[in-house]
Order: structure tokens, then C-alpha cells, then sequence
């Protein structure tokens, strides 16, 4: 491990000159000032000073370079049984020309712009497009509600908004305009128009003008050029869950966000130019926005676009179907898409009817890879799999098994050791360092390395008391968890009410406000329950008004439909209970750690400064008959 340890050092000690190295990979239309600009800690700024286009680094340069025929994207979409390739230099026309279609709807550099859009070519030419002109896209996930959709709308202020007319699920058409419609109607600020993109498989009813079909507004437009902006200028804003129900609006800028995801490609995953890299993932994640559409595109890679899901379109065999049909070196996806594999393909007899020779190493990441489906996936595919941990808020990983610099000795249950960068330690509640193999708060040292947080949007208060202020000197990740004698990263859990659903971010506290608003809810809470497929699945507690009007069965069902309406299916609110009380601390704090660990049948302690310690019966009992707390369900 010497190459990686040295790297690793070298990149701490001296970021300035490691990062400026990393910068040469990208075109800059004029060099920084300063490559860390450190004049206002804890804030941080990269490449200061510096002017480039993103749009150019991913597109126009490799056209410029010879790479205008190759394959930027392979659309592969089971669900409605089409393929498409797009080489550099189309994908680059496309994008010129809707970037002109939303100068002429009146969008300029530094105004906002909600992508609302399925796994489809548009969605990347409407993010790259933005990009061209030095517009702040903000995808919002298609499984998201009506009202999330709103209150990303109310916290951007986007001038237009881009949809389509509907996503395709394995089980159903969502029709997304009259959830853009709703949203709309919920949002106070009222966004210039929409652009819809009609799709053959259901036509939205449009209402000019303030909504206009796609095709129309690319029929009268110019392509535009590139727009140099600040390196430090917005490139994006990408919502998450944080503990309340308002999600947070993490922002990425361009130049550091540039300069790290090329660095990425080669030094993390291993990849050359050229090479077919496929994160199976959606582009309303992060990981979706830099390894769907930016890392590839910046490195010169071909991305995969995969309209279906692992299993069901139509088999446990579509992964590798599109792997050995493209020739993918390189895959990326969450452990819940291999358990469900492995649950419909338990002895991978899927795998051998493929050619997968081109797949050099599977990366996971999203949530807690248990070492099992690690195992199962090393043994049936042969290759190295590589879990990775990273956040929204940090765009690329923060501890990983840096394939292209040298594969080091792969831990089950470890994310690996921290990323070139990224200066990792285990904490106690005082801020000093536990010893190794102690579980702590794991937090990152400032500054953290570029293509990360330079804050959160419209809430700079909120940036340092949620990230800054607990550990001063550090970035506090919110998750827990171990870093072992060799420097491995073990994470276990989250400190705060976050669960992470089928490698999807929600928080607690947004289904708890939609569980409080039932006429009929006195008291509530949400905690993550362990689910052997997603990972964890969210379980709701009611506690009923007295005089309440309904059944019990009824305001569980009826909490249950809320929750789908209110925050999305994606979700996957199915069960709740209702019980007589809540426990409490005697501050009146609801215990729900302690609730998860009876879920989950794991030791408790009782906590001292417990209310009543009878109500933790209570909850034992009343998760039983949901198929928790020790039944083996
Ligand atoms: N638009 C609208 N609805 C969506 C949606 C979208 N883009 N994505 C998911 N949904 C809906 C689904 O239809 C489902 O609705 P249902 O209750 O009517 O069945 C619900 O949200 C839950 O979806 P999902 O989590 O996809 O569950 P699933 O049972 O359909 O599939 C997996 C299970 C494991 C295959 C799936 O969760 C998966 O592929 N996970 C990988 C996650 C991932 O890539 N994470 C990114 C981090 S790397
Ligand atoms: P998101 O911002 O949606 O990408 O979610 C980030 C969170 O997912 C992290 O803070 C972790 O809690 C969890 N997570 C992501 N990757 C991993 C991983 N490889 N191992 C464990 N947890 C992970």
C-alpha cells in the first residue's frame, strides 16, 4: 500500500500543489489566483479567481480532441424497449441548442433551473445545457411528491422548470405534469415557464404559454456558445434530506467540482478515456449527477443510461445484459440492487450467460454494504468490488479503495481507507480522537478537498451550525462508526434522524410532520427500521388523539397514503402502528434510538434519564405485531 499511503500524504500536506497538478486535466478559460483560498475559515474556496466552462470541459474539448465520434452516452431503456447512442459531437449540438431554447425562455447565467425528468437523453442535455450558459440546475428525483417538488421550487426560485411528460416505472406510467402542476400550485414563487418534453408513451396536456413543448422551443432556438464562469460560481444545487423536513440545498461549484471528478475517474475507479463506465444509479442523486453525467463526461468516458431497474426489466440478468451488450469496464451501483438480484438469482446463474469480460471492478456505495453481499458479489463475478462511502455534500468519495493509483487489500465492512484529499478521524463527544477500532462521530478535517460543499444555498447559518460547529476545525459527516490500526473506515450508522432507504436519503422528521398533520395523530415518530433488502424501511408510531374519529386501521392506512402523496413513493412508508405512548426522556425527548434497537432486536440500555421504562414494552410489543423486535421477519 505504499503508492496510495504516499499519495495520500502528499495531498495532505501540501493540498495546493496537489490539487494545481489535478487542475491540468481541465481546460481553464483563465487560471486562478489561488488554488485554495483560505482567508475566511471555516469557509474554504478552490481555484479562486479562475474562469471556465463545465459544458466545454465535458463535451466541446474532447470534440475539439478528436473524440467527436465516439459514444457519449448509450441510453439503454428496458422499460421501453429502445436504445440510443448519442457520440460527443451530437450530444454537444443538442446541448447548444437547448441551451438556446432557455436563453430565448429568458434564463441567464446565475438563474436557477428545476429538472424534474426520468432516466431519459433530455434530462442530461437540460443539466448540460444549464452548465453552457452559466445556469444553476437543481434535479429533483422522480419518485419525490408534489409537495417535495414545491418546497425545492419555493427554496431556488428556478425561472423555468424542465420536465417530461411522464416516467416510466416497471408497474406503472407516473405522469409527471399533473405532479409538476400540483407542485406549482403548492409553491409560492411562481417560476417563468415550464419546458416539457413529450414522451410517445403518454402526451401531458400543455397550457401555453406557460408551458412549452420541447420540441417547439428547440425549433427557434440558437445554439449558444460556452459562458466562462467563476470557478467558484454555482454549477448546481442538489436537495437532501437533513433532520428537518426542509431539505438542505447543497451547492457544488464549477471549478473544484471539475478539477476533482476528473481526478476521480482515473485514480478512484480506474478508468482511461475512451472506456464505457456505468454508474446504475438516477440522476436526481449525487451519484447520478458525477457518475452519470460528469466524471465520464469530463474524462472523455462513454456513460451508460439505464432506463429499468435491477431486477424485473425483465430479469435478474439486466445488469449484466447491459454490461456485456456495451461493453462496460467499469460498474457502479448500491448493495440494495445486488441484494435484489440475489434474491431473484440466488446461485448468479444469471452471470455466466453473458460475455463480461470488458468489467474490470464493481464500486458500491450509498449505504452499508454487509460484508454477504460483498462475498457474493467477489465470488460470482471474480472481480474486485470495491464499497466506497461519500455524501451528497461531498460529490465524490471521501474513503475508497483507489483502484487506478493500486488496489490495496479489500476489508468487508469497510469503506476502505480515507481518499487522496480527505484527512478522516473518529471522534468523542469532547472532539478528541477515539482509539482505533472505538466507534465515533466521524468527521473530515478542514479544508476539505475541492468538488465538495462550499455551503448550502440561501443558508449559510445553517451550513455551519449542521456541518461546522460541533468539532470546530472539521466537517461533521453525521455518520458513526471505526477506523481500524491499518487506517480502514468502518461506517456503522447515522448520529442524527437520517435513514437511508434502498440506498435513497430520507429524513424522519419530514414523514413524522406528514403523520402529525392527520386530524386524528396527537403525538408521532419515525425510526428506521433494518430491512434485508433496502437496508432499512421507515416504521411509524401514532399516538392517537383522545376522541380520535377513526379506527386505528384507518388512520394507519390513512397515514400510510399521506405519506405517499406527501413525500413520494420512493419512501416506501408501507407500516405503522398506533400505540399508547411514546417514549420519552424526562425532557421529553422521544427516544428513537432506542425504539430502532428494539426494532432490530439489538441490546439497549436503558437510558437513564428514561420517563417511564414500562412504555419500552409498549414498543416492543407493538413492533412485534408489525414483524420486528425478534420475531426473524
Ligand atoms: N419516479 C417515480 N416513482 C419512482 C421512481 C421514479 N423515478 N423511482 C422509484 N419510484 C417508486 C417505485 O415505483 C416504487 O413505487 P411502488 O410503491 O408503487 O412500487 C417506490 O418508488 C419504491 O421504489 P424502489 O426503491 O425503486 O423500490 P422497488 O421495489 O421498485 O425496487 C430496488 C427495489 C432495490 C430494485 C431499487 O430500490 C433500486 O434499484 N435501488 C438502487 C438505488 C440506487 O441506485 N440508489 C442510488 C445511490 S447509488
Ligand atoms: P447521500 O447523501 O444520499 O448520498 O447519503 C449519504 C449517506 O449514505 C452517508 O452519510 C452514509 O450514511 C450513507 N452511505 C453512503 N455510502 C455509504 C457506504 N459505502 N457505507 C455506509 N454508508 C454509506
Amino acid at each position: 500500500m505504499n503508492k496510495i499511503i504516499e499519495i495520500h500524504r502528499r495531498s495532505i500536506e501540501n493540498p495546493s500543489e496537489f490539487w494545481a497538478e489535478a487542475a491540468e486535466g481541465i481546460d481553464w478559460d483563465s487560471r486562478w489566483d489561488k488554488v485554495l483560498d483560505d482567508s475566511n475559515p471555516p469557509i474554504y474556496r478552490w481555484f479562486s479567481g479562475g474562469r471556465l466552462n463545465t459544458c466545454h470541459n465535458a463535451l466541446d474539448r474532447h470534440v475539439a480532441n478528436g473524440r467527436g465520434d465516439q459514444a457519449a452516452i448509450i441510453y439503454d431503456s428496458p422499460v421501453t424497449g429502445s436504445q440510443r447512442t448519442i457520440s460527443y459531437t451530437e450530444l454537444r449540438d443538442e446541448v447548444a441548442l437547448f441551451a438556446g431554447a432557455l436563453v430565448k425562455n429568458g434564463v441567464k447565467q446565475g438563474d436557477r433551473v428545476i429538472i424534474y425528468m426520468p432516466m431519459i437523453p433530455e434530462a442530461v442535455v437540460a443539466v448540460l445545457a444549464c452548465a453552457r450558459i452559466g445556469a444553476v440546475h437543481s434535479v429533483v428525483f422522480g419518485g419525490f411528491a408534489p409537495n417535495e417538488l414545491a418546497t425545492r421550487i419555493d427554496d431556488a426560485t428556478p425561472k423555468a422548470i424542465v420536465s417530461a411528460s411522464c416516467g416510466i416505472e416497471p408497474s406503472r406510467i407516473v405522469e409527471y405534469k399533473p405532479l409538476l402542476d400540483q407542485a406549482l400550485d403548492l409553491a409560492k414563487h411562481k417560476p417563468k415557464c415550464c419546458i416539457i418534453l413529450q414522451r410517445a408513451q403518454l402526451e401531458a396536456e400543455l397550457v401555453p404559454p406557460h408551458d412549452i413543448d420541447w420540441q417547439d422551443a428547440v425549433a427557434s432556438a440558437t445554439p449558444q456558445d460556452c459562458v466562462p464562469v467563476s470557478a467558484t460560481d454555482p454549477l448546481y444545487l442538489l436537495y437532501t434530506s437533513g433532520t428537518t423536513g426542509q431539505p438542505k440545498g447543497i451547492v457544488r461549484d464549477n471549478g473544484g467540482h471539475a478539477v476533482a471528478l476528473h481526478w476521480t475517474m482515473k485514480n478512484i475507479y480506474g478508468v482511461e478515456p475512451g472506456e464505457v463506465y456505468w454508474a446504475a444509479s438516477d440522476i436526481g442523486w449525487v451519484v447520478g449527477h458525477s457518475y452519470i453525467i460528469y466524471g465520464p463526461l469530463l474524462h472523455g468516458n462513454t456513460t451508460i443510461l439505464f432506463e429499468g431497474k435491477p431486477v424485473g426489466t425483465p430479469d435478474a440478468g439486466a445488469f449484466w445484459r447491459v454490461a456485456s451488450e456495451h461493453k462496460v469496464a467499469t460498474l457502479f451501483t448500491a448493495p440494495t440492487a445486488f441484494r435484489a438480484i440475489r434474491q431473484q438469482d440466488p446461485n448468479g446463474d444469471f452471470i455466466p450467460k453473458y460475455d463480461l469480460s470488458s468489467l474490470r471492478a464493481l464500486f458500491l456505495a450509498g449505504e452499508r454494504c454487509d460484508p454477504d453481499t460483498l462475498h457474493w458479489a467477489e465470488e460470482k463475478l471474480g472481480i474486485p468490488v470495491i464499497d466506497h462511502w461519500w455524501q451528497t455534500e461531498t460529490g465524490w468519495s471521501i474513503a475508497a479503495n483507489c483502484l487506478g493509483i493500486e488496489l490495496a487489500p479489500v476489508k468487508p465492512g469497510s469503506v476502505g481507507r480515507a481518499a487522496p484529499g480527505w484527512e478522516v478521524r473518529a471522534l468523542d463527544e469532547g472532539g478528541k480522537d477515539v482509539a482505533p477500532g472505538d466507534v465515533g462521530a466521524i468527521a473530515c478535517k478542514l479544508p476539505l478537498p475541492p468538488g465538495t460543499l462550499p455551503g448550502l444555498w440561501n443558508a449559510e447559518d445553517r451550513f455551519r451550525s449542521s456541518y461546522l460547529e460541533t468539532f470546530p476545525g472539521y466537517y461533521e459527516t453525521g455518520d458513526a462508526g471505526f477506523i481500524d490500526e491499518d487506517g480502514y473506515i468502518f461506517v456503522m450508522s447515522r448520529t442524527d434522524d437520517v435513514i437511508n432507504v434502498a440506498g435513497h436519503r430520507l429524513s424522519t422528521g419530514a414523514i413524522e410532520e406528514v403523520l402529525a398533520s392527520h386530524e386524528d395523530v396527537a403525538e408521532c415518530a419515525v425510526i428506521g427500521a433494518a430491512d434485508p433488502m433496502k437496508g432499512q424501511l421507515p416504521v411509524g408510531f401514532l399516538v392517537l388523539k383522545a376522541g380520535a374519529e377513526h379506527d386505528p386501521e384507518e388512520i394507519v392506512a390513512d397515514v400510510v397514503q399521506m405519506v405517499r402523496d406527501q413525500v413520494g413513493p420512493v419512501a416506501v412508508f408501507k407500516k405503522a402502528v398506533v400505540v399508547d405512548r411514546l417514549p420519552k426522556t424526562r425532557s421529553g425527548k422521544v427516544l428513537r434510538a432506542t425504539m430502532r434497537k428494539i426494532a432490530d432486536s439489538e441490546e439497549y440500555k436503558v437510558p437513564a434519564t428514561i420517563e417511564d421504562p414500562q412504555v419500552l414494552g409498549e414498543v416492543e410489543s407493538a413492533l412485534k405485531t408489525l414483524g420486528y423486535a425478534g420475531t426473524g421477519k
